[in-house]
């Protein structure tokens, strides 16, 4: 185990040393991420990638896990989310959710971070979309390896 770790960090600074790195480090198509290259030479001008279409067919996602803010399945173009106003919260807000019969925002909305149960949604919770995104029709970049985690642990048992 040493002689393997002293032989990488060989290889390594010889690599270093003669100004290259193994194609693997600097991006070549092993590696996960996408490359962030631009236009060849940089300074040449290309058009903007066309904008992704909003998925907003209103189907509620499947959360890849139970505590991950829901995707949002709906239009959210020109709601207002500053100081003076937030228009999510005139659908899923407690008192509204009649009316609007969006779900309402949980109980942890109402907590501020040690838990306390405030009368009104917390501050750390004001601004929506630090959470919650709408998606795109965009192909990922890269391949997803996400495994959900009912395929990792048993099925849930029902009641007795
Ligand atoms: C006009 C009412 C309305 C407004 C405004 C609104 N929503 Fe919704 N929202 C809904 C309804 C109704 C649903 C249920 C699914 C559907 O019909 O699209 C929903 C669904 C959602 C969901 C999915 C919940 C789940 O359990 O899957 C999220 C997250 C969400 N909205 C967030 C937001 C955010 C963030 C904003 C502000 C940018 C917002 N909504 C503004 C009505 C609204
Ligand atoms: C700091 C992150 C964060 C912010 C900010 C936030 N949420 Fe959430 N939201 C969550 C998480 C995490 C969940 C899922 C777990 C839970 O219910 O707490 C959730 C759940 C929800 C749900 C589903 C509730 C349910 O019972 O199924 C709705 C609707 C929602 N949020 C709307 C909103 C709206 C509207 C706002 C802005 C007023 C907002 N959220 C702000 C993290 C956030």
């Amino acid at each position: 185990m040493r002689r393997l770790l002293l032989f990488s960090l060989a290889a390594m600074l010889t690599c270093l040393a003669a100004g290259t790195l193994p194609a693997q480090q600097i991006g070549g198509p092993a590696l996960d991420a996408p490359r962030l290259k631009g236009p060849e030479p940089f300074t040449r001008e290309t058009p903007a990638p066309a904008m992704q279409q909003q998925i907003t067919d209103d189907v509620r996602r499947r959360r890849n896990y139970p505590d991950q803010p829901p995707l949002i399945p709906h239009a959210i173009e020109g709601y207002a989310l500053d100081l003076n106003a937030n228009k999510c919260l005139s659908c899923h807000s407690r008192r509204f959710t009649e009316q609007s019969q969006a779900p309402m925002i949980s109980v942890t909305h109402y907590q501020d971070r040690d838990g306390n149960f405030l009368g009104g949604v917390a501050p750390r919770r004001y601004a929506c979309l630090g959470c919650h995104v709408p998606q795109t029709t965009a192909n990922p970049l890269v391949e997803n390896r996400f495994i959900d985690m009912d395929a990792l642990v048993q099925p849930e048992k029902r009641g007795p």
